[in-house]
């Protein structure tokens, strides 16, 4: 069985997520996307919130789980018999920092492969840091992210007006 996990922080999940799950997905038995339990980080939404609404949105795809993880990632992977990391390259400059950690990686598990997909280009500027960021000053987002985001986002911010 070919397991892949996709992890991250999906504070909150947009639409460009979903679409390399969707990609991703095809190429395994059972894709894994894990949020990482980060007491460090401050984050808009907790992490059950994160997961209710990843675990909504890929309620129509029966080979992805979600779930939270804590400490390394390849530690992780090994728990959960995965063989693969799916990560996201949006553009050039999501580069540096993903071949950081997909070194990092290999060096702790030399048997964990990293692969990168690309989501469609309609997706290639959305992250969850500038959703949240025109959510909190009044943009509209909501063609970026499922509607439980928005809704959440609306309740946090008020509805964004500015498209
Ligand atoms: O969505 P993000 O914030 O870019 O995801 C980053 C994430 C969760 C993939 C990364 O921070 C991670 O794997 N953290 C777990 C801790 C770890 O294993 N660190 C060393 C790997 S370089």
């Amino acid at each position: 069985m070919r397991i892949a996990v996709y992890p991250g922080t999906f504070d909150p999940v947009t639409f460009g997520h979903l679409d390399l799950v969707e990609r991703g997905r095809k190429h395994v038995d059972k894709l894994i996307l894990s949020i990482l339990r980060n007491e460090d980080k401050q984050t808009l939404f907790t992490v059950d919130e994160r997961a209710a609404f990843l675990r909504d949105a890929v309620a129509p795809w029966d080979n992805v789980v979600v779930d939270a993880f804590d400490g390394l990632l390849v530690d992780y992977a090994e728990r959960t018999g995965a063989s693969l990391i799916l990560r996201g390259l949006r553009a050039v400059s999501d580069f540096e920092y993903e071949l950081q950690m997909a070194m990092m990686n290999r060096r702790l598990a030399p048997d964990l492969e990293t692969a990168f997909l690309m989501p469609n280009e309609a997706f290639s500027y959305v992250s969850s840091r500038l959703v949240r960021e025109v959510a909190r000053l009044g943009g509209d987002v909501s063609g970026l992210v499922p509607p439980a985001v928005a809704k959440a986002l609306e309740e946090k911010f008020g509805r964004g007006t500015r498209r």
